[in-house]
């Protein structure tokens, strides 16, 4: 079996949270690429994009991505760490700390360096990195946000179906008059943590006068580290435990009629898969909108190494595959697909998470969704190709549909963050008033 012929872009539809683009096809890009690596280039533009609320800075970023070297994740991590631990050491000196925007920004931007740190090392599961770098990033971004106008809370929610705790993160919108206000629940996907949303949304709807809750279910950073439970098809069991939780623990300020729910990357599916089944959603935000996991993840997988999956040769597949990843011959973005799938799902065979991949799908529930649903979509977005329509078309006319062109259309609009969250609060403002 030779696998040198489809190496590369081929496997990188096991990828999920960067795009997927050919080698050397920067003439095709809508934007300046920052390495010849594109995952390396996606990265760095999350990087960038969290500037804006902020969780980096521009040139300390820009000073990474000089000395990384282009598909070496190894030197991605060990640049990270070092602007991580240099941004630590900033913010623990007294005098930075002298008002609380000081604090803030610091202790923002060194957790998140410590995330970027992380990204790529699931590949071991034993790496002892993979648990110190996130009690890191925790104990940064609990000091950040302990600084805010409104201190954010870190919240366990017990699912009641099924066998796992909910992380969440309630953060209030400044709100003296304790007033009912309306309220965002952000999930996010294959990889991206809670804290990650603060950056993405969070602070965009603070401003506008909209509380917001994080959480991460099972499959997601600090669950899966926690709990050792992979993701779960069935994601109204992590949902609507965080709506029991608004609606009594915080129904003093969350308007019960204005609760809308985010789904982002891969959350695309999973708030989509919730909102079939909470109907006490006002309105659903997909980022952007996945139909079929299982389709997604093997739509470029070779049809050699897909005949022996079909025929049940999973042993045989897992091998081939393992044997791609060793070879150093898949592009990063494969590579770290496969490794952060394995991680995510709770599996160290490639055919399990595949087969466990096929639950992840619209198609039996989709008539269920009864609200008004912002579906986006991404001109550069390659990881679900033309599933946003399919959702779009499926929901008839529940659905928004919102293609982001050009520079905007990155996978979930990364580096375009500013259209992403005007586009989709204006359709927000919209719709709840029209309800
Ligand atoms: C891709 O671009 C890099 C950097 O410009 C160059 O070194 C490399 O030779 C190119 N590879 C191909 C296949 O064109
Ligand atoms: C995984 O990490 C552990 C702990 O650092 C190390 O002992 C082990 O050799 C690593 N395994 C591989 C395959 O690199
Ligand atoms: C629930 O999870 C805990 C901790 O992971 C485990 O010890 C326990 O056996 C699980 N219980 C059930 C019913 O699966
Ligand atoms: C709002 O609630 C807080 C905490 O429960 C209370 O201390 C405060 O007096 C309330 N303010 C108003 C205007 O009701
Ligand atoms: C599956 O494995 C069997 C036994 O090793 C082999 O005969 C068959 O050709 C394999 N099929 C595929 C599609 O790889
Ligand atoms: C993006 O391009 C598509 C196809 O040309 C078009 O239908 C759509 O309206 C564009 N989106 C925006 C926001 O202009």
């Amino acid at each position: 079996m030779k696998f040198s012929t489809y190496a590369g872009p081929l496997v990188a539809a096991l990828v999920y949270s960067c795009p997927v683009l050919a080698a050397n096809s920067s003439d095709n890009e809508p934007t300046l690429q920052l390495s010849t690596d594109s995952a390396f280039n996606f990265q760095f533009l999350i990087a960038l994009g969290n500037a804006l609320t902020g969780g980096s800075d521009i040139d300390p970023v820009l000073g990474v991505a000089k000395n990384i070297k282009a598909g070496d994740m190894a030197s991605y991590s060990k640049e990270f760490h070092k602007l991580a631990r240099d941004t630590k050491a900033q913010a623990q000196n007294p005098e930075n700390a002298y008002d609380p925007i000081n604090v803030r920004d610091t202790w923002f931007s060194a957790s998140h360096y410590f995330r970027r740190t992380d990204f790529y090392l699931h590949g071991n599961w034993s790496n002892p990195l993979i648990n110190s770098l996130w009690a890191e990033q925790t104990a940064a971004f609990n000091k950040a946000i302990a600084a805010l106008p409104v201190p954010g809370k870190r919240i366990l929610i017990p699912a009641k179906e099924g066998n796992f705790t909910i992380e969440a993160i309630w953060f209030g919108a400044p709100n003296s008059e304790n007033r009912t206000l309306p309220t965002l629940v952000v999930g996010n996907g294959y990889d991206a943590a809670q804290e990650d949303s603060y950056h993405y949304f969070v602070a965009k709807a603070l401003e506008r006068g909209w509380n917001c809750i994080t959480y991460e279910g099972p499959g997601q950073p600090t669950v899966r580290r926690k709990q050792n439970i992979g993701f779960i098809p069935d994601w109204e069991k992590v949902v609507t435990p965080v709506m029991d939780y608004l609606l009594s623990e915080k129904a003093d300020v969350v308007d019960k009629d204005q609760v809308v729910l985010i789904g982002n990357s891969m959350g695309g599916y999973l708030a989509a898969r919730a909102a079939a089944f909470e109907k006490r959603l006002a309105a659903v935000v997909l980022v952007p909108g996945v139909w079929n996991l299982y389709a997604s993840f093997t739509r470029q997988l070779p049809s050699q190494l897909m005949d022996m999956y079909d025929a049940g040769n999973f042993t045989q597949f897992d091998k081939e595959l393992f044997s791609l990843r060793k070879s150093g011959k898949l592009s990063t973005n494969a590579a770290w697909g496969l490794d952060q799938g394995l991680w995510s799902f709770y599996t160290h065979s490639p055919s399990d998470f595949l087969t466990q991949s096929k639950q992840f799908q619209l198609e039996d529930v989709v008539d269920k969704i009864d609200m008004p649903v912002f579906v986006g979509d991404g001109e550069y977005d390659d990881l679900t190709p033309g599933q946003a329509i399919t959702v779009a078309k499926a929901l008839g006319n529940k659905a928004t549909l919102y293609q982001f062109n050009g520079t905007s259309g990155y996978h979930c609009q990364t580096g375009a963050l500013q259209d992403l969250t005007r586009t989709m609060f204006a359709w927000i403002h919209k719709t709840l008033a029209n309800a």
